[in-house]
This record gives structure tokens, C-alpha cells and sequence, in this order.
């Protein structure tokens, strides 16, 4: 199976935006990182980044044209973006799965993360584990596959 691993804005300074919070790993590290894992597992991976929130819902409706399951950060986007939201319902409704992962634990951090548009229509959320909550969701994927 192919799983599109998409991340959204400032991801591409992972390893120098906030160590602290994010960690010192780069976007390029995660990018070797989740095909390895996918190797491993049995899936194709593709690992993306873009600041762009309409190259970010046109890679969602790539995901549905060419069956390809999801792994969404949505990074800011997460707390807002309605289109964004809506483009994921549609990876969802066409029998995909779609996780959203966070690095950190929004619930965790200022109110404004606490709520995420994308939580609701997503077949489930994995967040505070660093790289490790991208794994998680590879194997979730593969084991919901597995049935
Ligand atoms: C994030 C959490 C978001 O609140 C934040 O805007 C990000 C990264 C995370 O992976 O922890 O950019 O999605």
C-alpha cells in the first residue's frame, strides 16, 4: 500500500526551530527516517513538506486519485485551516486512513493548539512522541491494512 506522509508549515526547520520542543532531528532525517520504517512494514512511503496551504490540500486530493493512505501534520494549519479540513474528509470518506500526528503534545501547550479542525474526521490522532509518533501511525496503518 502507498501512505503519503505530509507535513505542513515551518516543519522544514525541524533540528533548528525550538530543539527544545521539536528536537534536533531535520525534515531530511524524518524524510530517510519514514521510508525505512515503511520498508520495514511493507509500504511505500513518500515523506513531503510544504509551507503552502493549497500544495498541502492538492497533495490530499493526490492521496484520493492515486489510493495512497495518509499521515497528516498539519503543523499551524491544524488549529484553522477549514480547507484543509475539508480536503482530509475527503481522503476519509473515499476509504483511506488518515492519522494526524503532532510532535509535541498540543494538549499539552498554549490554548490556541489545544483544538485541532482536522481531529474530527480523522481516523485517528497520534501526538507527543517526536519522530516516534510518525512510526506509531505507519504501524497503525499497516495493522488496520492487516485487518
Ligand atoms: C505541531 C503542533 C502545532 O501546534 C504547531 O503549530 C506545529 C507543529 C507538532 O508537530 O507538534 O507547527 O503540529
Amino acid at each position: 500500500a502507498r501512505v503519503l506522509i505530509l507535513n505542513g508549515p515551518n516543519l522544514g526547520r525541524l533540528g533548528v526551530r525550538e530543539p527544545e520542543i521539536y528536537g534536533h532531528a531535520s525534515m531530511a532525517d524524518l524524510e530517510r527516517e519514514g521510508v525505512r520504517w515503511g520498508n520495514d512494514l511493507g509500504l511505500a512511503v513518500q515523506v513531503r513538506q510544504t509551507d503552502d496551504e493549497s500544495t498541502l490540500v492538492g497533495w490530499l486530493h493526490e492521496a484520493v486519485d492515486t489510493r495512497s493512505h495518509v499521515v497528516l501534520n498539519p503543523a499551524a494549519f491544524t488549529h484553522y485551516s477549514y480547507a484543509l479540513r475539508d480536503a482530509a474528509a475527503q481522503v476519509v470518506t473515499s476509504q483511506l486512513l488518515l492519522v494526524e500526528v503532532h510532535l509535541s503534545n498540543p494538549a499539552a501547550r498554549e490554548a490556541f493548539r489545544h483544538y485541532s479542525v482536522v481531529a474530527g474526521i480523522a481516523t485517528g490522532t497520534v501526538a507527543g512522541f517526536g519522530f516516534d509518533s510518525y512510526r506509531l501511525a505507519l504501524e497503525a496503518i499497516s495493522n488496520k491494512l492487516l485487518g
